[in-house]
């Protein structure tokens, strides 16, 4: 029988008699585990303890503060291969993956531990007015609150980490609604925090629908701030109805890669393939579009296709895998008809296509057009297309014309066309000679257009997540 587990709310374990969530294994269906589905009340209750948990972690002295996430992390490092297989069987994120889930997590919950020691606020030159001349300025950043955070399956731990890890190093409690597919690493982590000495109820945890509980975080007055990873429309409706709360979105993209003529071939096949196929595509700056100079096209595509099809598809759990399955059967069946539709319109399938189990094969896509979906909106899948270019501003342009503006990727040798790129592209970043699925966890992150708003990595995350208070002295 699968595992019963309980949820973190003002730090006690509860939800014993609430009614269940069955957590299935995406690759074979079978239920790993069994978890509470909260209720009104225990959003109300989760609220009120963050609203106590808050009282003490805003007042714990930022080198304690910086204590307690630095043994967090140390700790997630002590489980990483329970973690890992936690992530793997709920998320059907391949082991080799899964493990650097948890790694990067302990980083990230690392960096968090030195920004907390660092917070400061900044002088401001009160003489450089006539009006002021005379008084003494500066700021300093406090606390926002409450936070909801709302997270997404894909990185069950470190897109969680992402939120719970600054918000506490800036003095704030939280609310967390993981993915309802993926609660139970939350809730592993949830364990160590606790025994890393957390304060109750500074984070808590609840598990349930948008509808149930999402909503009601997202409207409720006592919360100062929203912070959520996931879908475009999904972030849409979150600022819609969260009031005057501070927002964060970080959303969908559908990133491109440019391999100019002079660009690495090799590097940029190889980087590909995984920026392709990593966690199936399931990750915001999976490369979905790859525009190659015409002169290098066909170097490129059969490299990457015969890279591509030595990949193995199986279970997530197998230390060899590198293609895992798709989140759920309904995900699966739509990638297959957004393939179906650009056959239809006359893509080419170069490799892949098919359907192993709940799995999708990599699948690499020729001849595409920009109406098509897996062009022009997030694929979210192991799915690539592959486009030729002839000139460097038709490839910018190219990559440009997208309603997304996470990260792009850019190979080139020449230092003009790189810092062209970094000055055309509308994007929240430019990874230059790697592809834009580059993320290591204090860089700032997140997207223009429709794919955010506000940043991630750490220090910009703490930035977020704290009113300037400035003081004006009248000397
Ligand atoms: C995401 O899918 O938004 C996160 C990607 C990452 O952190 O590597």
């Amino acid at each position: 029988m699968a595992k019963r587990y309980r949820v973190l709310i003002g730090g006690e374990w509860v939800g014993d008699s609430r009614p269940e969530i069955k957590v299935t294994n995406p690759y074979d269906d079978s239920v790993v585990g069994v978890v509470p589905e909260a209720g009104g009340e225990d959003v109300e209750a989760a609220i009120g303890a963050a609203q106590e948990g808050f009282r003490a972690i805003s007042s714990t002295p930022a080198y304690r503060r910086s204590e307690i996430l630095a043994k967090a992390s140390d700790l997630i490092l002590r489980d990483r291969e329970e973690i890992a297989e936690i992530i793997a069987r709920e998320a059907g994120k391949t082991w080799k993956y899964a493990l650097a889930e948890a790694d990067r997590s302990a980083e990230t919950f690392r960096f968090a531990s030195l920004e907390a020691r660092n917070e400061h606020g900044e002088l401001v030159p009160m003489d450089a007015s006539p009006v002021s001349a005379g008084r003494f300025g500066f700021y300093v950043r406090t606390p926002i609150g409450v936070i909801g955070a709302i997270t997404p399956f894909n990185f069950p731990l470190n897109l969680v980490a992402h939120k719970v890890a600054p918000a506490i190093a800036a003095g704030n409690a939280l609310v967390l609604k993981p993915a309802t597919k993926t609660p139970l690493t939350s809730i592993k982590l949830a364990e160590l925090l606790m025994e890393a000495g957390l304060p109750p109820g500074v984070f808590n945890l609840v598990v349930g629908s948008g509808k149930t509980v999402g909503n009601r975080l997202v409207e409720d007055d006592r919360l100062a701030m929203i912070t959520f990873t996931g879908s475009p429309p999904v972030g849409v409706e979150i600022k819609a109805r969260s009031g005057l709360k501070r927002v964060t979105l970080e959303l969908g993209s559908n990133s491109p890669t440019i391999v100019d003529e002079d660009g690495d071939l090799d590097a940029a096949v190889s980087r590909c393939v995984v920026g392709s196929f990593a966690n199936s595509g399931q990750v915001c700056i999976s490369v979905q579009r790859i525009f190659v100079h015409r002169r290098r096209y066909s170097e490129f595509l059969d490299n990457f296709v015969a890279a591509t099809k030595k990949l193995k598809v199986g279970d997530p759990m197998d230390r060899e895998s590198d293609i895992g399955p798709m989140i759920s059967r309904a995900e699966l069946e739509r990638a297959v008809a957004w393939i179906g539709e650009a056959r239809e319109l006359g893509a080419k399938v170069e490799a892949g296509g098919g359907v192993v189990g709940n799995c999708l094969e990599p699948t690499i896509l020729s001849g595409v057009t920009p109406e098509m979906k897996v062009v022009c909106s997030e694929v979210f899948a192991p799915i690539v297309s592959v486009l030729p270019f002839d000139s460097f501003e038709d490839a910018l342009d190219l990559a440009d014309d997208s309603v997304y503006g996470l990260q792009a990727g850019v190979y080139t040798r020449d230092i003009n066309k790189a810092f062209q790129a970094v000055k055309r592209l509308d994007v929240g970043g430019v990874i230059i000679n790697d592809i834009p699925t580059f993320r290591v966890d204090h860089m700032p992150y997140g997207g223009n257009k429709q794919s955010g708003l506000g940043r991630e990595g750490v220090r910009y995350a703490m930035e977020e997540m704290t009113n300037i208070k400035f003081v004006c002295i009248n000397l």
